[in-house]
């Protein structure tokens, strides 16, 4: 008696498990067809990450970060300071970020369909174009200038700054710049000097242009996250300038043992910049000093500031000096695919010009 009412609960609750589970697998299905419906509609958004609840996302929007890939390409400890998570948390959510995004490896074809989307910016010199491979500065990485005081790094970046705002026919990229000034030597004399060179409106350029002054380097950290904002107001930002990258950084930490820290900020300054980038396809130009090495002892004994941090952030790096006759000699250093060549030009008061060489 006992083993049969056994017997008969076993079947009972058999039969109510089968009759569960395919009440379950109807919702489950239900609720898959929803979420594919949903990412038909519209691409996923912070708040669809597990673990991000609005109070994150406010963070992190706080922090710069608007979108999935600005949270994909951050590392757990990053995200779990910036949006105040578990570390745990953090990891399983730029995990959902990256496989919601597809990040991984990608095809050589698809690449080069990548590197498609890339827009370029002319310096106003063919020779420095043809140097950096023909057609200027590219969005999606960073390009660095650096030589001694008076080299015409200055010159460079205001002339980038009107040129990004040509149509992209000619040589521009048909958007506006963003110019953080950290030593006070923007000068909009030059810029409409530079505009005048296309018959352009100056006052129309020079609002194109959206200039900060940044007093320390804390400032010029927080300078970035307003850029992200701007773009995020639907600013057609496509030029960052950062004149100069490294000195605040450099007369802050100059002080005996703060070189690692010094090189640590930089390292994550730099890591925002190439963000943004990347993120936003925009372009990025910044100066950098250079300091005496004595060490080295042949060829030129002068460095750029920040070293191997600044080096492998930057895709281009220049070094600019003055040559014969009051010249720029512009040399391309290091780059993934391009061969190092000089090129020289002039500093002249519409422009660059270029010297045959
Ligand atoms: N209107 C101008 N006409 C000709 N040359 C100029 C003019 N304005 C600046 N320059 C040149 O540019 C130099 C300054 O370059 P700049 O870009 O400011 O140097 P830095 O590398 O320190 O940023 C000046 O020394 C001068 O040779
Ligand atoms: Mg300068």
């Amino acid at each position: 008696m006992v083993e049969d009412i056994q017997e008969k609960n076993a079947e009972v609750v058999k039969v109510e498990t089968e009759k569960e589970e395919k009440v379950i697998k109807k919702v489950v299905k239900k609720k898959t067809k929803k979420v594919v419906k949903k990412k038909e509609e519209k691409a996923p958004k912070l708040i669809d990450l597990p673990g991000v609840g609005p109070g994150a996302v406010a963070k992190l929007e706080a922090a710069g970060i608007f979108e999935l890939m600005g949270l994909a390409v951050l590392g757990p400890s990053e995200l779990s300071e910036l949006a105040g998570m578990g570390e745990a948390v953090a990891r399983k959510a730029i995990q959902a970020a990256r496989q919601m995004m597809n990040l991984g490896f990608t095809d050589g074809f698809s690449f080069a369909e990548k590197r498609k989307e890339i827009d370029y910016i002319t310096t106003g010199s063919k020779n420095i174009d043809d140097l950096l491979g023909g057609k200027g500065i590219e969005t999606k990485s960073i390009t660095e200038a650096f030589g001694a005081y008076g080299s015409g790094k200055t010159q460079l970046a205001l002339s980038l700054a009107v040129n990004v705002q040509l149509p992209k026919e000619q040589g521009g990229a048909n958007g506006k710049a963003v110019y953080i000034d950290t030593e006070g030597t923007f000068r909009p004399e030059r810029i409409r000097q530079f505009a005048e060179k296309y018959d352009a409106n100056p006052d129309k350029v020079l609002k194109n242009i959206l200039v900060a002054r940044a007093f320390n380097s804390d400032h010029q950290m927080l300078l970035l996250d307003k850029v992200s904002e701007l773009i995020k107001d639907g600013e057609p930002i496509k030029l960052i300038i950062v004149d100069s990258l490294t000195a605040h950084f450099r007369a802050e930490f100059s002080g005996r043992g703060m070189l690692a820290d010094r090189q640590q900020r930089l390292n994550r300054y730099l890591h925002q910049l190439s963000k943004l980038a990347e993120q936003f396809n925009l372009a990025v130009y910044v100066t950098n000093q250079v300091m005496s090495n004595p060490a080295q002892m042949f060829g030129d004994p002068t460095q750029a500031i920040g070293g191997n941090i600044v080096g492998h952030a930057c895709t281009f790096r220049m070094y600019i000096r003055r040559g014969k006759k009051d010249s720029r000699v512009v040399k391309l250093i290091d780059s993934p695919n391009l061969p190092d060549g000089e090129t020289v030009v002039m500093i002249e008061t519409e422009g660059l010009r270029d010297v045959a060489v």
